[in-house]
């Protein structure tokens, strides 16, 4: 199976052991805490599933600017995005050696991880915009990841952690959240061996649909993972309990049985395109992947960037041999009404853009809003059906 990325065993922070987890539980009591903003507990769930092997904790300063501006941490570690755990007042934690994180995502904010405290850095504006404009290509504060990143804090608490909890994912998505090591485990059972991930923070439709279709053929894989992020989204995307319904649907009715698994990650999703994309390899070869497929604006929000950066970032900004994960690069794929399916529309030389039927998502929502179905070249009937459901109580 391939390795995860930066060391040869999966590290996931995650305390398992039950004595160890009700000592570190009764600890936490008796030290100084914080609470973490969103973004923070994000990384704290993916370090402790294994998703964000090999780093054992938040990043400190050093490390930050150069991961923001270089892709390397100071020691050389491959790594796209940082990693940190930004707050606003510290006042709380100062001196403190050892200190308990609390979950801003759960009722009570109970105890999600302990934190031995390297340092607590001031960081200056012009070193979160440096870091926000690397990462997001843009300082514009209409970005949704760019006004999140910013509005973090300015102290930067860093240190290696243990984690005691995944905050809610487990409880709320019982049958679809999953550890980098349990989707490892899952792969050696299937025994697949050349297994694509598929990125989603949407309800799949026919071009979702088909970009697994065709990756799958196209390389010959035994699998694909849909991984679909379980986190927090910008106001108009859709709630992951819909996509997840969405999901098991389209595979149920359109993938051959025992070609899919349906899993998904507790991450809040940045919107930072390429950088994001790189993060995605990351991780998906920390679950066993093999390929990650890359299509059109992967990650992306608005005009922010070319519908292509995320895969040309791989050849311009990772090093040979920085990932063993490889991308299966997808044109912008859509409907064809002069073939009746959904191609890849680079592969259709003799069309013109009308011979596709071609969607915005502002276009699809609005039609849902409506209470009018997309039409079935774009989104399968029933895919549809749970959407408009969905939309009219939304509206009701
Ligand atoms: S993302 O933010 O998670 O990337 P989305 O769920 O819409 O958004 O996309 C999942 C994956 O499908 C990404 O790799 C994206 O590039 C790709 N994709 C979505 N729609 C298309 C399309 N029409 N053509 C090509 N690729 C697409």
């Amino acid at each position: 199976m391939i390795k995860p990325h930066g060391s040869d065993t999966l590290n996931s922070l995650l305390v398992t052991d039950a004595d160890q987890l009700q000592q570190l539980r009764n600890e936490a009591e008796s030290l100084p805490s914080l609470l973490l903003n969103s973004a923070a507990a994000a990384n704290a769930v993916m370090m402790g599933a294994g998703y964000f092997n090999p780093l054992t904790g938040y990043m400190n300063l050093a490390d930050s600017l150069s991961v923001a501006e270089t892709l390397h941490t100071v020691d050389g570690l491959f790594w796209p995005v940082p990693v940190v755990n930004l707050v606003k007042d510290a006042s709380a934690i100062e001196g403190a050696g050892r200190i308990a994180l609390r979950d801003p995502n759960t009722e009570g904010n109970p105890v999600m991880a302990i934190m031995d405290v390297d340092a607590i850095e001031q960081v200056t504006d012009a070193q979160i915009h440096m870091m926000a404009q690397e990462i997001f290509g843009t300082l514009d504060p209409e970005h949704p990841g760019v006004s999140t990143f910013t509005g973090l804090g300015r102290h930067m608490v860093s240190g290696n952690i243990q984690v005691l909890s995944l905050s809610y994912f487990q409880a709320d998505f019982p049958d679809t959240f999953r550890t980098a090591n349990e989707i490892r485990d899952e792969i050696t059972q299937r025994g697949w061996q050349k297994v694509v991930a598929f990125q989603t923070r949407n309800p799949m439709h026919r071009a979702h649909e088909e970009l697994c279709h065709m990756a799958m053929k196209r390389l010959n894989a035994d699998g694909v993972v849909v991984h679909m992020l379980l986190g927090k989204l910008k106001k108009g995307d859709i709630p992951a309990s819909v996509r997840d319904d969405c999901i098991r649907k389209m595979v149920d009715l359109y993938f051959p049985e025992n070609s899919v698994m349906v899993t998904g990650y507790g991450f809040d999703m940045l919107y930072a395109g390429p950088r994001e994309a790189v993060l995605h390899a990351v991780f998906r070869q920390n679950m066993g992947c093999t390929h990650l497929i890359v299509g059109r604006d992967h990650a992306g929000v608005g005009d922010y960037y070319g519908a292509f950066d995320a895969q040309t970032i791989f050849a311009d900004r990772v090093p040979e041999g920085a990932l063993d994960i490889e991308i299966f690069n997808a044109d912008h794929t859509a409907f064809s009404k002069k073939l009746g399916r959904v191609v890849m529309m680079n592969e259709a030389e003799d069309h013109t853009k009308d011979d596709f039927i071609l969607l915005s998502g502002t276009k699809v929502r609005e039609l849902l809003g409506n209470g009018i179905a997309p039409p079935p070249e774009f989104s399968r009937p029933e895919v549809a059906k749970i959407l408009m459901d969905y939309y009219q109580l939304e509206n009701a």
